[in-house]
C-alpha cells in the first residue's frame, strides 16, 4: 500500500516535469524534453530551493506568464561550466593526430558546438595558430544560451583563472608564452583581437537547428551528456551529416559514440580522448579496411607532409 503510494508521488513528479518541459517548449521554443532526465530533475530541483516556488506546478505558472523566471530556468537547465584547455591531453592528442590531416586542406573549416563562454574556443584557435594554420581555419562557435554566447564573444576572463589556465596551456602542448594571447584589464583579461576577429559566433540549438555544413573538425564537449540516448543519436547524425569526408568528432571526456546507433559510421582516432572520424567513403568500413590513398589537399597523409610534420 505504502509502496504504491511512494510510486503515485514519484509519477505525479514526473508528470508535473513533463508539463513543465512541455510549457517550455510551446511558450519558447526550446526543447529540454529529450534531456537526461536525472539532469533536469536536479536542475528544477535547484531552483525550486531558492525561488519563492514551492512546487513544480507553480513553477509552470510563472514559467508561462513571467519571461523573467523563464530566463532564470533557462540558465538553470544549460550548463555553462568550461575551461581553457580543458583535458590538456586532448589538445596533444590534437596537435599530434588531428593537426597533420587538417594541415593538408587549403581551408579548414572548425566547428565548436555549445561552445559556452568560449575557453574552449580560444584554446584551440590559438593552438591552430601555433601550427601554422591561423591562416586557413574559419572557426564557428555556436551555443543556444544567447546570454552566455555574448560572454563568449567579448573574450573576457577573470584575471583570477589565468594562473590555472597557464599551466593548463603547457600541459597541453603550448609553444609560447599563454600571456602572448591576452591584454590585462584590471582585474580580467581580455583575449587577443587577432584571434577574436576569426571567430564567427552565433546562436545554434542543437535539438531544433538543422546541419552546419562541410566542417573540418567538430568539438561538442561536455554537451551530450545532458541529453537522453535518443537525443544523443539525433545530434549525433547531425554531426555526420555536418563533416566532410575524413572530417574529425571531438567529445568530451565522460562521452562517447561507444553505444550510439551511428557508432559504425565513425572510425575511432584516439578513444581516450574521444577522437573519431568520418569515413572518406561512403559506405561503414572498419578501421582495418580504411583507406585507399586520395589525392592530396583532401585531409590524408602523404609520406611528405608526415616527413613535414615531425621534421
Ligand atoms: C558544460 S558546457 C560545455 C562547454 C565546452 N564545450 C566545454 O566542454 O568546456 C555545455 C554547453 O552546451 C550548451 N547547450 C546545451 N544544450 C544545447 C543545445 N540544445 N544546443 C546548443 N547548445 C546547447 C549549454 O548552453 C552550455 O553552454
Amino acid at each position: 500500500m505504502t509502496g504504491n503510494r511512494e510510486r503515485r508521488e514519484i509519477d505525479s513528479e514526473g508528470i508535473e516535469v513533463r508539463l513543465l518541459l512541455e510549457a517550455i517548449f510551446l511558450k519558447y521554443g526550446y526543447d529540454f524534453r529529450e534531456y537526461s532526465h536525472s539532469h533536469i530533475q536536479r536542475r528544477i530541483h535547484h531552483r525550486l530551493a531558492i525561488s519563492e516556488c514551492p512546487t513544480i506546478s507553480e513553477m509552470i505558472h510563472r514559467v508561462l506568464y513571467d519571461p523573467c523566471f523563464f530566463e532564470e530556468v533557462l540558465q538553470d537547465l544549460s550548463i555553462n561550466v568550461t575551461h581553457m584547455y580543458r583535458d590538456p591531453s586532448l589538445y596533444r592528442a590534437v596537435r599530434e593526430e588531428v593537426v597533420p590531416h587538417l594541415s593538408t586542406y587549403p581551408f579548414i573549416k572548425v566547428w565548436h558546438a555549445g561552445c559556452a563562454t568560449g575557453e574552449e574556443v580560444y584554446s584551440f584557435s590559438i593552438l591552430f595558430r601555433e601550427e601554422g594554420l591561423k591562416d586557413r581555419i574559419q572557426t564557428y562557435a555556436t551555443d543556444f544560451n544567447a546570454p552566455i554566447l555574448e560572454q563568449a564573444m567579448q573574450g573576457i576572463y577573470p584575471m583570477e583563472r589565468i594562473r590555472q589556465y597557464t599551466a593548463n596551456y603547457h600541459d597541453a602542448g603550448g609553444r609560447n608564452s599563454f600571456a602572448d594571447y591576452y591584454t590585462a584589464m584590471y582585474d580580467s583579461v581580455v583575449m587577443d583581437t587577432a584571434i577574436r576577429k576569426r571567430i564567427l559566433f552565433s546562436i545554434h540549438n542543437l535539438v531544433s537547428d538543422s546541419v552546419f555544413g562541410e566542417m573540418h573538425i567538430i568539438f561538442c564537449r561536455n554537451v551530450l551528456i545532458y541529453f537522453n540516448r535518443e537525443l544523443q543519436d539525433k545530434v549525433i547524425k547531425l554531426f555526420l551529416d555536418s563533416l566532410c569526408p575524413g572530417g574529425f568528432l571531438c567529445l568530451g571526456s565522460k562521452e562517447s559514440l561507444a553505444f550510439s546507433r551511428y557508432a559504425d559510421r565513425f572510425i575511432p582516432v584516439n578513444e581516450t580522448e574521444k577522437i573519431y572520424r568520418k569515413p572518406r567513403s561512403k559506405m561503414p568500413i572498419s578501421r582495418e579496411e580504411e583507406p585507399v590513398p586520395p589525392p592530396n589537399g583532401t585531409g590524408e597523409l602523404t609520406h611528405s607532409t608526415v616527413k613535414g610534420k615531425h621534421a
